[in-house]
């Protein structure tokens, strides 16, 4: 059974209360209740982890080198436009993943627009609210069990 996990960065843990005009009401455990639904569906394994700190990010995804992880969600939230130190793990672990975001950080401010992980993910989803989270989910489900797709 492949393993997905899925990355919430900082102030993810406010979605529901936090700037709904850009995020949406949905709380974390709402995308995270309907992402187990889909997952399970499918017979994957998924986990989530949330962290509103850089260095345990990197941390996380350095511990899929060993607990069997095949593919990774990330919304990096802010750290999408400023952190090199989890695009050198994601470099370093391998590991496929896809960068999620619920607003379209393209209609934004000009600092969203660049992110230090886009060029090196299978893909990025921008602006769908949770819907970014639930397509990524499909998109990883697909690749993991069906691994002649190209990643
Ligand atoms: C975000 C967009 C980022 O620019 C912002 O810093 C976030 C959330 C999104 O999901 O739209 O924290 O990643």
């Amino acid at each position: 059974m492949p393993d997905i996990l899925v990355i919430h960065g900082p102030n993810l843990n406010l979605l529901g209360q936090r700037e709904p005009g850009h995020y949406g009401a949905d709380t974390l455990q709402d995308i995270e209740a309907e992402m187990a639904e889909l997952a399970r569906g499918h017979g994957v394994g998924l986990s989530s982890f949330q962290s509103n700190h850089e260095g345990e990010i990197v941390d996380r995804i350095h511990q899929t080198l060993r607990d069997g992880v095949d593919f990774i969600i990330i919304n990096p939230g802010a750290y999408t436009h400023t952190s090199i130190a989890i695009r050198d793990a994601f470099l370093a672990c391998r590991k496929p993943f896809i960068e999620v975001h619920l607003s379209n950080v393209h209609a934004r401010e000009e600092f969203r627009r660049h992110s230090y992980l886009s060029d090196i993910a299978v893909g990025v989803i921008s602006g769908l609210g949770k819907d970014s989270y639930l397509l990524a989910l499909h998109a990883a489900i697909i690749r993991t069990q069906h691994s002649e797709t190209p990643r």
